[in-house]
């Protein structure tokens, strides 16, 4: 599990550590440091409190078996639109293989700042404030240790994207878990993130519409979270990677454009999601001007720039994409309807998704926990979905199954958790 909903911050000695830590620690026993002392790890303190994923163990499971239905990964079966994996093959014929600027191509960075003016109603100095990163992923990284303190808190929802508390933790700070439940859609509650602000904490990071609930926050909701924020001078991290993804009428209002919120924002969005670029590794950080400076100095040191082909990949993204975005989202809307009711009639309670691609049932009726659940799944009817406790304490009894597979995969898939739900009792 990332995260434990009271745990205020890992202990470096906490068993939950990573097995690599794990790894190092038995290879290094015996170890002594600069200054004599015996230490028990050659892997950093600050590492080795990152708990091991809780989804790998499936993920090996799954690469050994044949005829898998995977509703586990969490990323578009679409292949990228042919337009943009072009214009990467133009930019390779023309040569442009070197490094950009360390902030990234410049006319990447007006693109996505009109773009987002025009989406977000949110105006970003493309030259101050708008920064390519290596995927989303690098953004959060750059994020959080550019605005982290050793010992800082960071208030996050329980469940969340599995690497927002561990890029929290690598950045020195103590993510602070905020539960979140079925019966409120998997919101996360002004009231409750207020109850966990100390005088330690520091920022809270926001990932919405989510990963791995689907919801999507309504403005009341981020007009309060936003009142918390600038009442206890919080810094936002909000990780709007699915801003594209919203269905049914939800409405994604991104937490920077509401008033007084930009200069204590950072955004982070891309196109791995909703132009099905993921292997492509792009996407953009928007900041205040010294917050972006402080992700600057770590991304120009440890990163120099985005991959400059994706970079070019991503001009064409944003300036040709729009009709891919929308006939993509069209499917996933498709699919996500197939899914949640499927769920439901087959007795496995779902909150309606309203974002992002995913579905996130409760599997507490089987009288299975979720992680025995899955497994069981997995092995009896070769379906693989992930054990909500992956994403955090909160998240226990409830699987995440990802629907951007297809259409006939789903209802394949649905058919097979039909057998299973009926067949022989499972062993506990
Ligand atoms: C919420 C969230 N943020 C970030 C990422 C990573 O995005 P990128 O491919 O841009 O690094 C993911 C990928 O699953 C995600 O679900």
């Amino acid at each position: 599990m990332p995260i434990a909903s009271n745990d205020r911050s890992y202990a470096s000695d906490d068993p939950r550590r990573t097995d690599a830590a794990g790894a190092g620690s038995a290879s290094a026993a015996g170890a002594t440091g600069e200054h004599g002392a015996r230490r028990e790890s050659r892997v950093a303190e600050r590492v080795q409190a990152v708990p091991s994923s809780g989804i790998r163990r499936f993920f090996d499971i799954i690469a050994s078996m044949d005829h898998v239905i995977s509703l586990g990964v969490g990323e578009p079966d679409f292949v990228t639109p042919w337009p943009i994996s072009e214009a990467g093959i133009r930019a390779i014929e023309r040569g442009h293989t070197h490094y950009t600027s360390n902030l990234g191509l410049l006319e990447l960075r007006e693109a996505i700042a009109s773009d987002l003016g025009r989406r977000y109603g949110v105006e970003w100095d493309p030259i101050e404030e708008l920064l390519i990163t290596t995927g989303v992923s690098e953004g959060l990284d750059l994020a959080a240790r550019a605005i982290i303190n050793p010992g800082d808190e960071v208030i996050v929802a329980d469940p969340s994207y599995a690497a927002h508390a561990p890029a929290i933790l690598l950045a020195g700070g103590a993510p602070v878990a905020v539960e979140t439940s079925a019966a409120q859609g998997f919101a996360l509650e002004p009231d409750r993130v207020e109850a966990a602000i100390t005088n330690r904490s520091r920022a809270l990071l926001l990932g919405y519409p989510s990963n791995p609930t689907g919801a999507v926050l309504d403005r009341p909701t981020l007009e309060a979270l936003s009142e918390i924020a600038q009442r206890h001078d919080l810094l936002v991290i909000s990780d709007e990677i699915y801003d594209r993804l919203v269905y049914g009428g939800a409405v994604h209002t991104p937490i920077a454009s509401l008033p007084g919120m930009k200069e204590r924002t950072i955004t982070l969005g891309g196109f791995s999601k909703s132009h099905a670029m993921t292997g492509w590794r792009v996407a953009w950080a928007a900041a205040p001007a010294d917050l972006f400076g402080g992700m600057l100095k770590i991304h120009q040191y440890a990163m120099m720039s985005a991959p400059t082909v994706a970079q070019h990949a991503a001009l064409e993204a944003v300036r040709a994409g729009e009709e891919y975005v929308v006939s993509m989202r069209e499917e996933y809307d498709r699919r996500r309807q197939l899914m949640w009711r499927g769920f439901n009639e087959l007795g496995l309670s779902c909150a309606e998704p309203r974002g992002a691609f995913y579905a996130f049932p409760s599997v507490a009726q089987t009288g299975y926990d979720d992680e025995t659940f899955a497994e069981q799944l997995l092995l009896r009817e070769q379906v693989a979905v992930v054990p909500g406790s992956a994403f955090g304490a909160a998240g226990a009894g409830h699987v995440r199954a990802c629907y951007a597979t297809s259409y006939e995969e789903i209802e394949e898939a649905l058919e097979r958790i039909r057998r299973f739900l009926h067949s022989a009792p499972m062993a506990k």
